[in-house]
C-alpha cells in the first residue's frame, strides 16, 4: 500500500471524525507537508476531504470514488488483488488478464476496468460494459488441482459475489446454476470463467465478474430490459464499487483458501445451496440444439447439477444454460 492509499485507509477508518496531521505524520512516517500535499491530491481526485486547522482532516459526505487507491485502501486479502491493475478502458478484463498470465502474472493478479469495449459473456454473448455503470473485474487463480475440479471453483465465485451483493440489497439475491446472480428474477451479476489446462494440470483459471451497479432500465439494450437489473434498483445503502470489489476479493479468497486447505467444496456449496433458485425447481436445459426438461435435485461436489428427467433418469450436467419453468396457476 502506498502513502496515498494508507492515508485513505486512515480517513476511511475514522469516517466522519477528524484525524490530525500530526497523527498521520507519525503513523505513516512522513512530513506534515507531505500529508498536506497528499490531501490536496486526494481532493483533486474527488475525495470530499475537509481540513480545519487545529482539528485535522476528515472524509465528509459520501462519494462512490472508484479507483485503484480506493480499492487498495479497503483490501484485506493475503493474495487476491495484491497485484491490481485498474484501467480506464480495455477490450475485456478477461482478455487483459489472459495476456498478463501469458507473461507470467502471479496468482491473485486482478484487473478492474471502468469500461470494456468488448466485454464478453457466457456462450459467446457480449456483456454490457458501459463506463461508470458497473463493475468489470477478473481475477487469476493458479491452483494445483485436477482440471475436473475447476468447475466447482466457479461456484465459489458466485457464492462469494452473492454474499457481498446480499449485504447491500433489500431483497435476497438468488443464484441460477451455474453462476447467474438474480435480484427478483432479473440478472444483476454474471461470471465468465476461463480455464487453461493440460490433461492433468491447470495452468490458470480466469474468473471474470460483471455486476450491473447503476444501470437503469433504459441503460440496458432493449432485449435485456426485462431480464437485467442493477444493484442500485434494490438497495437503500450507498454503493461503493471499490468496497464491493475489495469485499468480493476477500470472500473469494476465504472460500478458495478453505477449499485448498481442506480439499472440500462443502463450505461454498452450502452457501451456494442457500442462495440457489434452481434446486427443487422444474427446469429447461438448453445444450446447443438439444432442449429438454428435468427437475433440479442438487449440486454435486464437482459443481455439476444433478437433475432427474421425466422418466426418472438421474443425470449430472456440466454445461449448458438452464431456464426455470414458471409455475402458472390455472394453466390450461
Ligand atoms: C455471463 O454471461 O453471465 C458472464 C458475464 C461476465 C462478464 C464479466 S465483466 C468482467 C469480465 N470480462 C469480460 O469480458 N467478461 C467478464
Amino acid at each position: 500500500m502506498n502513502t496515498k492509499e494508507a492515508i485513505l485507509k486512515k480517513l476511511a477508518e475514522n469516517k466522519g471524525k477528524f484525524i490530525s496531521g500530526e497523527f498521520l505524520r507519525q503513523e505513516l512516517n512522513i512530513s506534515r507537508t507531505a500529508v498536506w500535499k497528499h490531501m490536496l491530491k486526494l481532493r483533486e481526485d474527488g475525495y470530499p476531504i475537509e481540513a480545519i486547522s487545529n482539528r485535522g482532516y476528515r472524509l465528509k459526505g459520501f462519494q462512490d470514488i472508484y479507483d485503484k487507491s480506493a480499492i487498495v485502501s479497503q483490501l484485506n486479502t493475503k493474495t487476491l488483488g495484491k497485484k491490481l491493475f485498474f484501467l480506464s478502458e480495455i477490450d475485456s478484463t478477461n482478455n487483459e488478464l489472459k495476456r498478463l498470465s501469458a507473461e507470467g502474472a502471479e496468482e491473485g493478479t486482478t484487473v478492474v476496468a471502468l469500461k470494456q469495449l468488448a466485454g464478453r459473456g457466457r456462450r459467446g454473448r457480449s456483456w454490457c460494459s458501459e463506463d461508470g455503470k458497473g463493475i468489470f473485474m477478473s481475477v487469476l487463480l493458479k491452483p494445483d488441482i485436477a482440471p475436473e475440479e475447476a468447475q466447482a471453483i466457479t461456484l465459489a465465485v458466485s457464492s462469494a459475489a452473492c454474499k457481498v451483493i446480499d449485504s447491500y440489497t433489500n431483497v435476497k439475491p438468488g443464484i441460477k446454476w451455474p453462476n447467474d446472480i438474480l435480484l427478483q428474477g432479473k440478472k444483476v451479476c454474471g461470471i465468465l470463467t476461463e480455464l487453461s489446462a493440460e490433461p492433468d494440470m491447470i495452468n490458470s483459471i480466469i474468473l471474470g465478474i460483471g455486476i450491473n451497479v447503476y444501470g437503469k432500465k433504459e441503460d440496458f439494450p432493449e432485449d435485456l430490459r426485462e431480464i437485467a437489473t442493477s444493484l442500485s434498483e434494490h438497495t437503500e445503502i450507498e454503493l461503493s464499487r471499490s468496497k464491493i470489489v475489495a469485499n468480493i476479493l476477500k470472500e473469494i479468497e476465504n472460500l478458495y483458501l478453505d477449499f485448498l486447505e481442506k480439499g472440500s467444496t462443502a463450505r461454498f456449496l452450502n452457501i451456494w445451496r442457500c442462495y440457489s433458485v434452481t434446486l427443487g425447481r422444474d427446469i429447461i436445459i438448453h445444450q446447443g440444439e438439444n432442449v429438454w426438461q428435468a427437475k433440479a435435485l442438487d449440486v454435486l461436489s464437482n459443481g455439476r447439477l444433478l437433475v432427474e428427467t421425466a422418466s426418472s433418469k438421474r443425470q449430472a450436467i456440466s454445461s449448458g444454460e438452464i431456464s426455470i419453468r414458471e409455475v402458472r396457476e390455472n394453466n390450461i
